[in-house]
């Protein structure tokens, strides 16, 4: 039923299986046997984030952050407002922060640096995917998943209004359902 809305699949589930053990094993071996705070980002972020911690053989903890970029401009950052914090502190700690998508890079170049004042003993970013012809912001990404075309994606976390999230794959959503 919600395959139908696809115009194409991009990523199975199976791909994204993959993905999550590529990255999972170069995020281990980057922190070489250190204690990592992963962060996921709500909402898009949940499924990676749960598909990817269990690929990380180091230990870990969990944390959460909502943030939403409504209206984003290069001149200040009040745009990206925290509407989840984190619920502990991060001074001193490894900090990997897993967010689904970077597309302007608006929401992550404002909240990297809120972040970096808190004083993290190290401040990584994990996206799953990238799309690199929509980018406004630098934002730079530790260990990346896929690049991406400039198109509107859905589900694995990504949604339209809020649905399409519990789809296991990636794909494009057809153009008569948001047009
Ligand atoms: P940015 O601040 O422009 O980089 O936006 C990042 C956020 O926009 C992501 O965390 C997603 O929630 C959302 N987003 C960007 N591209 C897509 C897409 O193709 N499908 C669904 N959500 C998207
Ligand atoms: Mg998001």
């Amino acid at each position: 039923m919600l395959l139908q809305d696809l115009e194409r699949v991009l990523y199975s589930a199976e791909d994204l299986a993959a993905c999550a053990r590529r990255l999972g094993e170069e995020i281990a071996a980057a922190y070489a046997g250190e204690e990592v705070v992963a962060v996921g980002m709500l909402k898009g972020a949940t499924l990676f984030f749960a598909d990817l911690v269990r690929q990380i053989d180091a230990p870990l903890q969990f944390d959460f952050m909502g943030a939403s970029s409504y209206g984003c401009s290069a001149q200040s950052s009040g745009e990206v407002r925290i509407t989840k914090d984190l619920a502990a502190d991060i001074a001193g700690k490894h900090v990997l922060l897993v967010e689904d998508i970077v597309d302007t890079g608006c929401t992550l170049h404002h909240l990297l640096p809120l972040l970096a004042r808190r004083g993290p003993r190290s401040l990584r970013l994990c996206a799953l995917l990238d799309k690199p012809e929509r980018r406004k912001f630098d934002v730079n990404i530790d260990f990346k998943g896929f690049s991406v075309p400039d198109e509107f994606l859905v589900g694995y976390g990504l949604d339209y209004a809020g649905r399409y999230r519990n789809l296991s794959c990636i794909g494009v959503l057809k153009r008569e359902i948001y047009v």
